[in-house]
């Protein structure tokens, strides 16, 4: 039962969809602009530097913010609180990519993604961090970026999982390894385009919009 509700909680959180409000508030659907997707990069890319920075803090914190209340919630069942965290993240990161009362065509949930891997632990996001400046930095394509980030969370769930450092029933263990694999694997379905663009060496690279559409 804690599960469906961190389930459904998190993908009410989910729902709040910072870069399709704030382009509405400048009278545009960002949907219908550059990738069409309505995270962060886009919005950098369509409407500016300001945009970028206020659509990414509104999607890391709807999920940042929820990952932590659940893990507060549950700190006496310290057996399942990553799980139930990673439940959480899952389901705003579902909230982000299929709002429902947008036809179910939000974003590709990397800034979720970044909320719940704060959640999970700082040496981790310090990791993810490094890592995706690394790779955007060098190539400049922050969809190669987010796709190294979705794989570190999953390989590093997996190892701390396995050695017990989240304290979790090992019974849960495979549980916990489906959520986290459905988590990755998300942010890969999602960029599925990208992935073909960036094979075919035809991806976007990082851009900044003059913010005046
Ligand atoms: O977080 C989304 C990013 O990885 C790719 O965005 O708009 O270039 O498809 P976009």
């Amino acid at each position: 039962m804690e599960r469906i509700i961190c389930l459904i909680a998190g993908y009410i959180f989910g729902l709040l969809q910072s870069g399709y409000f704030y382009g509405k508030a400048h009278k545009i659907d960002i949907r219908n602009y550059g990738s069409g997707n309505s995270g962060t990069t886009n919005a950098l890319r369509v409407m500016g530097a300001k945009a970028g920075a206020i659509v990414f803090i509104g999607d890391f914190l709807k999920s940042l913010l929820p990952c932590l209340m659940i893990r507060f919630l549950f700190r006496t069942q310290p057996e399942m609180i990553y799980l139930l965290t990673l439940y959480t993240g899952f389901g705003v990161i579902l909230g982000h990519n299929y709002p429902f009362y947008l036809n179910f065509k939000g974003g590709k949930g990397i800034a979720a993604t970044a909320g719940l891997i704060v959640a999970i632990d700082l040496r981790l996001t310090l990791l993810c961090l490094a890592a995706f400046i690394l790779i955007v930095a060098v190539t400049r394509y922050v969809s190669l970026g987010s796709l190294v980030v979705a794989t570190i969370l999953f390989v590093w769930l997996f190892i701390f999982g396995r050695i017990g450092t989240f304290g979790i029933d090992q019974r849960l263990l495979p549980e916990f390894y489906i959520v986290a694999a459905l988590i990755s694997g998300q942010a890969y379905w999602r960029h599925r385009a990208n992935i073909g663009r960036l094979v075919r060496g035809r991806e976007n690279k990082i851009s900044i919009g003059s913010g005046k559409k």
